[in-house]
């Protein structure tokens, strides 16, 4: 096994910001150049106004030359950190052989499912199919729901509340987002959205010593009882950890319980692991933290390991019942993304990127808990590997939600080389997901300059 310390995996000097104030004159005139082109869909240049020339590790440097820490990994795509010569060295071999080979076989392509399939957790090897999607978790997720309303002959759906699962019409539809949802109603059958376990903000008042999983009940009561005015859906679709509703890690036997409904009542459940998977809750998926089996999962985002575009569904070898071209697509399975997905895998199996994201995730999260302590506004910190969530309340008591706090800070940062994202059910929820490879040393530099922001506008709203 290879030992790395990680440190050269990244530019070494960051954060360090040379322009003044961010954007710089020359991401500027790219953001004016992107303005006029480019549709009014632009969604991230607009809270971080910037433009990239290139990137290294956890360190992406923008077009004036400006370094930033980059703990978004563009939102939590880039596991293995930017432009990882061991995946980019994986990639340069099959850019000699094959690129484009649709859903013919490759001898890529067959190794990449044969060491996915070996690192699969017991209760998934070999009793799973994978189904290539085109390369985005959205349409994992259509595949996901198009399956499992072929197997049910069902057409309504089970969602939670806080739900993320991508921007195609029935990936919306399961979206819970005032915001997202108002864009477009575009699922057919009925969808609806069940309390998520969300411990912070329990729905039903309960406390840690008074919870009886009573949002689990709910969901249950939602299908034995006949007059809850809900059908039977075709699937269940649920996040093992909710990334964009704000790092949100159910309560201990929610999930099994949520998967013993579905079988219970013969319906599939789906797990979405697209933002969670690929070892960034420190396994390969965030379920394997409980004991809970679900029938479909969908994985997008870090299993193309460097942000190459490569999506997967995992469909239970008895629910693979589709006949052939049920869900085509021109660029399943991109050779180059399975490519850099394969040495992914190999990376994470022959280094010790685990043990080392492990010790650093443990690292960072007692690190937040602390400065939660010298914080006025930091309601809960919650984290598992390298994903961590800090929900912003305007009061601790009341819990009243500080969204504002929270887009002013993620600027304030933005001027001093940081990048997070933001998210959580109310906005109020600032987001770190950094690349696996990221260094101690790294973290104590982010959180330093991150402690003293937020400090220093703690006292501007006083
Ligand atoms: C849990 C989850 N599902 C699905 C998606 C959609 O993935 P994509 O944006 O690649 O379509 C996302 C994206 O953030 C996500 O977080």
């Amino acid at each position: 096994m290879q030992q790395y310390d990680y440190s050269s995996f990244h530019y070494c000097e960051a954060p360090s910001i040379v322009s003044g104030s961010i954007p710089g004159e020359n991401s500027r005139v790219l953001l004016d150049k992107q303005e006029q082109y480019e549709s009014n869909n632009r969604s991230y240049p607009r809270s971080m106004p910037v433009a990239f020339r290139s990137s290294m590790g956890s360190v992406i440097e923008d077009v004036d030359g400006n370094r930033f820490l980059d703990f978004f990994s563009g939102c939590g795509v880039v596991n293995l950190g930017h432009n990882n010569p061991v995946i980019m060295e994986g990639m340069q071999q099959q850019m000699d052989k094959v690129i484009h080979a649709l859903d013919f076989p490759t001898e890529i392509k067959i190794a990449f499912m044969e060491n996915l399939n070996a690192m699969l957790p017991d209760s998934l090897r070999d009793k799973v199919k994978f189904n290539f999607c085109g390369p985005t978790g959205a349409d994992a997720v259509e595949a996901a729901i198009k399956i499992a309303k072929i197997n049910t002959k069902r057409d309504s759906i089970f969602s939670f509340q806080g739900a993320f699962h991508g921007m195609t019409a029935a990936a919306l539809s399961v979206t819970s987002n005032d915001y997202n949802r108002k864009q477009l109603k575009a699922h057919g059958g009925q969808v609806s959205f069940f309390p998520y376990s969300y411990c912070y903000r329990c729905p039903f008042g309960k406390k840690a010593d008074s919870c009886k999983l009573e949002c689990a009940r709910f969901l249950r009561n939602a299908l034995e009882n006949p007059g809850s005015g809900v059908d039977t859906p075709c699937a269940i679709i649920i996040e093992p950890i909710q990334g964009e509703g704000g790092t949100i890690i159910p309560r201990e036997g929610y999930l099994e319980e949520v998967v013993k409904i579905g079988n219970d009542h013969h319906i599939p459940v789906i797990f979405d692991e697209i933002q969670v998977g690929f070892y960034r809750s420190g396994k390969l998926f965030s379920f394997e933290h409980t004991n809970a089996v679900p029938d479909l999962v969908t994985v997008s985002k870090g299993i193309g390991g460097i942000g190459m575009p490569l999506a997967l569904l995992l469909i239970r070898k008895e629910l693979d019942i589709w006949t052939k071209a049920t869900h085509t697509g021109t660029f399943r399975g991109n050779q180059l993304s399975i490519a850099a997905g394969n040495a992914a895998l190999r990376f994470v199996q022959e280094t010790n990127v685990l043990e080392h994201a492990n010790a650093v995730g443990e690292y960072m999260l007692d690190a937040l808990r602390e400065i939660q302590k010298r914080s006025k506004y930091i309601g809960e910190v919650r984290g598992r590997g390298l994903v961590f969530g800090l929900e912003y309340v305007k009061d601790i008591n009341t819990k009243e939600p500080f969204t504002e706090f929270v887009g002013k800070l993620r600027n304030n940062c933005l001027q001093k080389g940081l990048l997070f994202e933001t998210g959580g059910h109310y906005d109020n929820v600032i987001r770190f997901l950094p690349p696996l490879v990221t260094t101690k040393n790294m973290v104590d530099r982010f959180l330093d300059i991150f402690e003293r922001a937020n400090y220093a506008l703690e006292q501007e709203i006083q």
